[in-house]
């Protein structure tokens, strides 16, 4: 495994450029699958997931590939089978959007179920329902969904719980089905709209995304196009985090302050300083954070994953926050911020955190990506040296943290192991080149 060593203690100053969101890359890059011709993606990170998506989509006969300019095209002429291979699947939750796009595409669609993951159970029922509503038949075989549909069909469709995945993925069913579809307690969040936007830019008719009701009119085809994605709340929040936490002054650079707004405020509670402009946001910490209670809640409320980040900051914070996770289940890296000398106990989904003055360093573990982010910005602010395994993990979803860090002053080395050094070096330079 690969591992970043930390060694605490210094506040981050200087200027640090957000990428683009993987959450609104991973879907929009299955969009453009589900047209003629070739789009052209700007903004997308080159992080795991990203390359991992791709990997399936070529797999299954898309062109895709990054430019010396950064630019990701994707030609999807040649998209013409219909089963994911398990290998790449398993590795992400996300893949499931290929179901959407090959019902969409192809009208059959055979995808390993994913299965659950760090976060707990996470089921894709919805999904499923959802497919199942547009006229679709489901089975479950040998751990595949096999989904077919002669012709999807336009409905109302009641989500049962706001859900990023369902509606991103019934959006991809739905924007070339017959007539209109409906899609009730629609998830809102800004990766949801830009998704709405990238699809109507290729003619799609998607009214109504950021609110709870979606109102899709099929149309014959789409176009592929040029699109630049927004840029990723939740790697800038981890880095406002960052700042907060080191007691540094940094300058956040391609950002939406709109995406930001519950973490800004929460962060503003503890007692950081932000300065908005456009496109940039300032944070500045001039003392120790002070404890604040918060929940998790879909946007426009405190993203779950920011859950993470934020508890290692009140790890340190003066006094107690009690802080709920409500969407999934998310607190076994408390044992590891434990280890650095945390004071947190965990009540089923809350979370009770005694601020203590120091964390010190220790070897600890990522156990999912924004936990690896979480001990990343923990071991910032301990005292001594802090040895981070399953680094891989973080690398799943921010693009260069280490090296961003190491831009703002941090002492942060990584030493990569050799599975880790093939990994990077195959999907870096296999996604320089055409297949
Ligand atoms: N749920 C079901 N059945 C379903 C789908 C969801 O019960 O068929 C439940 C989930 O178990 C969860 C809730 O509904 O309790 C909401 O899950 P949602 O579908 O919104 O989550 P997701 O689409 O699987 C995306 C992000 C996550 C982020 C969540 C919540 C992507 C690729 N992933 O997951 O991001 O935490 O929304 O905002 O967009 C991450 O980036 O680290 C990450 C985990």
């Amino acid at each position: 495994m690969a591992k970043l060593i930390v060694r605490g203690g210094t506040p981050l100053k200087g200027k640090v450029r957000i990428s683009g969101a993987k959450n609104s890359a991973l879907p929009i890059i299955v969009a453009a699958c589900l047209a003629e011709g070739e789009s052209v993606l700007e903004n997308i990170p080159r992080d795991i997931d990203v390359y991992t998506i791709s990997m399936i989509l070529r797999e299954l006969g898309a062109d895709i590939w990054f430019d010396e300019a950064d630019r990701l095209h994707v030609i999807p002429d040649g998209l013409e089978k219909h089963q994911a291979s398990y290998d790449l699947v398993r590795r992400m939750r996300a893949s499931f959007y290929v179901a959407g796009l090959l019902l969409a595409r192809l009208g059959k669609a055979e995808v390993p179920l994913p299965g659950g993951c760090a976060l707990g159970s996470r089921p894709v029922d919805y999904h499923l329902k959802g497919f199942q509503a547009l006229g679709a038949t489901i089975n479950i075989e040998h751990g595949y969904v096999k989904a077919e549909a002669k012709e999807l069909v336009g409905t109302k469709i009641y989500i049962n719980r706001s859900s990023v995945g369902t509606t991103m993925n019934l959006m991809l069913a739905a924007a070339q089905a017959q007539g209109t579809t409906l899609l009730e307690n629609a998830a809102k969040e800004p990766e949801i709209v830009d998704l709405a936007i990238y699809l109507n830019s290729m003619g799609a008719r998607i009214r109504g995304a950021g609110t709870d009701v979606i109102r899709i009119d099929g149309v014959e085809g789409l176009k592929g196009t040029e699109y630049s994605i927004i840029s990723d709340r939740i790697e800038a929040g981890t880095f406002m985090v960052a700042c907060g936490i080191t007691g540094g002054d940094v300058v956040l650079d391609n950002v939406v302050p709109e995406h930001l707004r519950s973490t800004i405020l929460k962060c503003a509670e503890a007692g950081l300083e932000i300065e908005e402009g456009p496109n940039e946001i300032r944070v500045c910490a001039n003392k120790r954070p002070v404890a604040v209670d918060l929940e998790t809640a879909p946007y426009p409320g405190f993203a779950t994953d920011m859950q993470q980040p934020f508890v290692a900051m009140m790890a340190v914070a003066e006094g107690t926050s009690v802080i709920r996770e409500t969407i999934f289940d998310r607190f076994r890296y408390v044992d590891e911020l434990r280890r650095m000398g945390a004071d947190i106990k965990v009540d089923r989904d809350t979370a009770i955190i005694r601020g203590v003055e120091e964390l010190t360093g220790a070897p600890v573990e990522a156990t999912d990506l924004r936990a690896g982010a979480a001990l990343v910005l923990a071991a910032l602010s301990a005292k001594g040296e802090t040895e981070i395994s399953g680094v891989e993990l973080v690398d799943r979803g921010y693009e260069h943290l280490d090296e961003k860090l190491r831009q703002l002053g941090a002492h942060v080395t990584r030493i990569a192991d050799q599975e880790d050094d093939d990994l990077t070096k195959h999907l870096t330079t296999s996604f320089l080149e055409r297949c």
